[in-house]
């Protein structure tokens, strides 16, 4: 074995997104792709020697391969350890954990999230730092200054494969390779913050449940928790074996994606609680009988409800959102006397509020909900909060959500994506939009008057950074909101989101159907913008 410096150029667009490196995958199988990005993280990160990371992905198409190539990656830049899960596996959130819990000088995670797998799918790399948490913008920056400069990486020589499939260790060159348990560090976690017997207690008594892995990561670790050890009957996890092609299927888990299991949870046959998660197990769909409780909401009842779970018995520290999430979540912070904070999209914007103790839970809008126990969003974590308060209130999903709104009325809210259009319209819009915003206050569109206008900047409170250009916000005066951004994880065209919320407090307005009660709100958007006309698209490609 030796160690090679192979002579290499720079390789245009290997900038991260709003989470890490997604390009298409035969984009990253292209020589030298993932080199390239590897060697610029190992630089931008002051070098990996004497070091210990951890490794591991959501299994889809060039896992393992990749992961063979970061091994001797590693070893040639003489890091110390590299702890990697059993075939390379770790869902986001057990990596995290992972690096927390083992102390490492961060990891690496293969994961593309909920893009469609395979050959001609998606893959992706992220770097994620020692707290565990995914890499902030100081450090992505520098990750592709180095890619831009680059001249050559360092590669393990005459090494074979190193066997993932048993768990233990090995050598590689000097680099010391451990194979470990991608579940047990993740559930040992959990176990610290949930009330088990409980839930336990809960299937005893009849309670069922339906989660949709989705035919990604979280098959084992959902199988592991949910039916080996809280007794939820054999079967209740579909889907659960991880494929490389995601069994051809889009995990994300929204109520597009996942129709089938909102089918079933909308009929005649619906078990008592209904649950998804996506790609690297990071997201959740929860769905009582008849009922899809949105990501927003979720957080908002998850907030109200925490103390019911151990972990969260002493209360909370604060809540923080992302901007475009709806800010159902604030009144129940406002409540409880608790901080919140709004944060540009994206989970490494947490990080900083977590790690200074000013936040204990965080939630996207995008079905990601977490908490201080690690730095990532972690979509099991979300389904067992929901069923500690289910085995402690003993009330249904759709009771519980009910009384949510009563108590704090209702933000309707959707998002609709306008998936795959014209890169060049699709910015062309956004720049319009932004050129016109002053002059959108106290005009009328739809029947709504515009209040106010913004395009949304952010300062962290804890370390002083800011972050310019993070989405339109367009307020009505009638209490609705309508936000506008592009997507930062697509790989090809653009993909326009539009966030829509308006506030209800009637108490006989609070059972009504999203579409139709933000209706107002959404042509009103749709006429700022002039959606239909530049993207040439009738309606959203997704509604959730
Ligand atoms: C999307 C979600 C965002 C989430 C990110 C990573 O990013 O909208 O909330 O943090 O995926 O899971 P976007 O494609 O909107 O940039
Ligand atoms: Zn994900």
């Amino acid at each position: 074995m030796a160690v090679n410096s192979v002579q290499t150029t720079p390789i245009e667009g290997q900038k991260p997104g709003t989470s890490g490196l997604r390009k298409q995958t035969r984009v990253f199988m292209q020589p030298a792709y993932l080199e390239n990005y590897v060697q610029s993280i190992f630089e931008a990160i002051g070098g990996v020697m004497g070091k210990t990371l951890t490794l591991g992905g959501d299994g889809r198409y060039f896992n393992s391969q990749a992961i063979q190539t970061i091994l001797k990656m590693a070893a040639a830049n003489g890091a110390a350890r590299v702890l990697v899960g059993q075939n390379g596996i770790l869902s986001t959130p057990a990596a995290s954990a992972v690096i927390r819990a083992r102390k490492t000088d961060g990891g690496l995670i293969l994961s593309a999230s909920h893009n469609p797998a395979g050959e001609d799918g998606d893959f992706g790399l992220k770097y994620n730092i020692p707290a565990g948490g995914p890499a902030p913008e100081g450090i992505t920056e520098a990750i592709y200054k180095r890619s831009s400069e680059i001249g050559e990486y360092r590669i393990l020589e005459g090494a074979g494969e190193v066997d993932l499939s048993v768990c233990g260790e090995t050598k590689l060159g000097g680099l010391a390779v451990e194979v470990i348990d991608p579940v047990a560090i993740y559930a040992d976690l959990l176990r610290s913050l949930f009330d088990f017997g409980a839930i336990r207690d809960l299937f005893a008594s009849g309670f069922t449940l339906r989660f949709d892995a989705m035919h990604a990561v979280t098959g084992p670790y959902a199988k592991a928790i949910l039916e080996d050890e809280l007794g939820a009957p054999a079967g209740s996890v579909v889907n659960a074996t991880p494929l490389p092609d995601f069994g051809g299927g889009h995990p994300d888990p929204n109520p597009v994606y996942a129709k089938p299991l909102v089918d079933l949870m909308m009929g005649p046959d619906a078990p008592d609680f209904g649950a998804a998660s996506d790609g690297d197990g990071d997201r959740n769909l929860i769905l009582g009988r008849g009922v899809y409780v949105t990501p927003s909401d979720s957080l908002a009842v998850l907030t109200a409800n925490a103390r019911l779970a151990p972990g969260y018995a002493a209360g909370l520290k604060g809540v923080a959102r992302s901007m475009p999430t709806s800010r159902a979540a604030d009144r129940v912070a406002e409540s409880l006397g608790i901080n919140a904070f709004e944060t540009p999209t994206g989970w490494k914007f947490f990080g900083t509020l977590l790690d200074a103790g000013l936040v204990t839970l965080c939630g996207e809008e995008s079905a990601g909900t977490g908490s201080d126990h690690l730095r990532e969003k972690d979509g099991l974590w979300a389904v067992l909060l929901w069923l500690n308060i289910l085995a402690r209130r003993r009330e249904s999903v759709a009771a519980i959500l009910q009384q949510h709104w009563r108590d704090y009325g209702r933000d309707y809210y959707t998002r609709h994506d306008y998936e795959g259009v014209d890169k060049d319209a699709a910015e062309a819009l956004m720049a319009d939009l932004r050129a016109g915003l002053a002059g959108l206050p106290e005009q009328s569109f739809a029947g709504l008057t515009v209040s106010a206008a913004d395009d949304f900047a952010y300062t962290d409170p804890v370390d002083g950074s800011t972050t310019t250009g993070q989405g339109l916000r367009v307020f009505f005066q009638e209490n609705a909101r309508a936000v506008f951004r592009l997507s930062g994880t697509g790989t090809v065209g653009a993909t326009l989101r539009v966030y829509l919320e308006r506030f209800e407090d009637d108490p006989a307005r609070l059972d009504g159907d999203p579409q139709v009660m933000l209706a107002e709100v959404v042509a009103a958007a749709g006429e700022i913008a002039g959606i239909a006309g530049r993207l040439g698209r009738d309606g959203p490609d997704v509604r959730t």
